[in-house]
């Protein structure tokens, strides 16, 4: 896992911030969706995927990232729209703390499947251990 800094092009009109596949995200971008509108206190994510690749940006507000490598477990706050956590597949993540109007954007290098999903904490853990 790791934090991207994205291109920043700043002047008095405001900000512009972009990525492109293999420059800024070391993958190439299959998908992409965004969660918004999360209730006070909710939790979204609890699992991990066996292959899938992300990176989370948090293009308005903040959350926090909570990933687990399947030893130790790693806290990342995201609150600026030029910053993406790249988090490879075989982390366990959830994403917390949402303020009020925040929007994660995820880019994805694969398509949705359901099949990808590890959803039990300890198959994971089990999964990451003997791998
Ligand atoms: P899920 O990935 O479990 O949500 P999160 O990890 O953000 O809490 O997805 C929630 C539901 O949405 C689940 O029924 C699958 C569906 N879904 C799709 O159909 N396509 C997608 O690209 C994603 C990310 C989810």
């Amino acid at each position: 896992m790791r934090i991207i800094n994205f291109p920043k092009i700043l002047d008095e009109r405001g900000n512009l911030s972009f990525f492109q596949n293999s420059a800024e995200i070391p993958f190439d971008i299959k998908r992409v969706y965004w969660i918004y509108d999360v209730p006070g206190g909710e939790m979204r994510g609890g699992h991990a995927f066996k292959e899938q690749q992300e990176v989370i940006v948090a293009l308005s507000g903040s959350f926090d990232v909570v990933l687990h490598d399947g030893k130790d477990r790693h806290k990342i706050s995201l609150n600026r729209s030029y910053m993406g956590l790249y988090v490879p597949s075989m982390y366990w993540r959830e994403l917390e703390n949402f303020s009020t109007n925040s929007l994660a954007l995820i880019v994805s290098d694969c398509a949705y499947d359901e099949g990808d999903y590890l959803r039990d904490f300890d198959q994971f853990k089990n999964l990451k251990q003997n791998a």
